[in-house]
């Protein structure tokens, strides 16, 4: 036992000089200690065969060989780790002629989005539930259902797109349909808010284009007043602008309201002075709003001798623009990555 360690050893520090790379090192240390096959494992399992009183000695000279190998194995993996490194300091440069590489760009969430994102969050934390309706739309939701018969004189401010050979159908010009819709899904009572794009066949300027965005509101239930009305709305703009707002009513009509409003706010901008944005009022139209039709809860298939409600129609561009201070309503949609930027 005694020879076959000591040439066991010879063998290993033989081997260990020629050793020249980690690879190799590796290897070697699997024929040594690998569990099956390894040298020094097999002499290991011969243990149990040596005589007892030889028992003391032979082990703690495996235990000596044992240790003197591991240290000499890890002595030159240091060495050979230390000349690796240095192999690749070497050979690879840093060229600092190279011109530099693009920067990774992150694209983030267009402005109208996260006003939209941040609308629907205020409004399910009252309880409303966020809505969706489809923006080609039929002639019959989008107005006739709101109490706009074919003939009204309404239909001229709401001129849209219509689908060539498709005389029922409508680019939605409001999100007002989908109040109908939602009553005849969901029932009264009712709380629900609808954010969307809709279209108008506008002449574009500063603040008219043919497609925006507005987020329309309807609450039913059995007791519902104006002063709700107004409390929802302020909460509504003091929760996007982050400040008091400052409001006033003024009749408006629309036909599927009644009696109908426009909820002025004092213009963000000139905090009322008078201003381009307010186009020197001190005012700004934010929210047509007003009282449901009964009309239009019959259309919904709701008692109007149970039931009242609330709606309004937020025009959400207009909202952001008073939130930044944006001057011009075609920027939203121009694509204009120095305009996207600042947001
Ligand atoms: N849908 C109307 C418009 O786009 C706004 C509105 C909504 C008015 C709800 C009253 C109630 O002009």
């Amino acid at each position: 036992m005694k020879e076959q360690l000591s040439s066991l050893k010879k063998e290993f520090e033989a081997q260990l000089k020629h050793a020249s790379s980690l690879l190799q090192l590796e290897e070697l240390e699997q024929t040594i200690f690998g569990r099956k096959m390894g040298a020094f494992t097999t002499l290991a399992k011969q243990m149990k065969d040596v005589a007892n009183d030889q028992k003391k000695t032979i082990g703690e000279l495996m235990n000596t060989v044992r240790t003197k190998i591991a240290t000499e194995l890890e002595d030159k993996r240091a060495l050979l780790q230390r000349e690796e490194m240095k192999k690749i300091v070497e050979t690879e440069s840093i060229d600092v002629t190279q011109p530099q590489l693009p920067k990774e760009e992150h694209g983030h969430i267009h402005p109208m989005a996260q006003v939209e994102m941040e609308l629907s969050e205020l409004f399910r934390s009252m309880g409303f539930m966020v809505l969706d309706g489809p923006e080609l739309e039929s002639d019959y939701f989008n107005f006739e259902a709101l109490h706009i018969p074919l003939s009204h004189p309404a239909r001229d401010s709401q001129d849209t797109f219509f689908i060539k050979d498709h005389p029922e159908w409508v680019m939605r010009t409001h999100t007002s349909p989908v109040q109908v819709r939602a009553m005849r899904e969901h029932g009264a009572p009712l709380r629900a808010v609808v954010p969307g794009r809709v279209f108008r066949n506008e002449a574009t300027d500063g603040s008219h284009e043919h497609t925006f965005a507005q987020l329309e509101g309807l609450v039913i239930d059995t007791d519902i007043s104006i002063a709700d009305l107004i409390g929802v709305m302020k909460g509504l703009l003091s929760g996007i602008l982050k400040r008091d707002v400052e409001v006033r009513l003024r009749p408006g009509f629309f036909p599927f309201v009644e009696p109908g409003f426009e909820l002025d706010m004092r213009c963000q901008v000139c905090d009322g002075a008078g201003c381009g944005a307010c186009k020197h009022s001190g005012w700004v139209e934010m929210i047509p709003c007003g009282l449901v039709h009964p009309e239009v809860l019959i259309a919904g298939g709701i008692d109007p001798d149970v039931y009242s409600g609330f709606a309004f129609g937020l025009g959400s561009m207009r909202l952001v623009m008073q939130k930044y201070g944006i001057e011009d309503i075609r920027h939203f949609q121009s694509g204009d990555l120095r305009f996207l930027q600042q947001f």
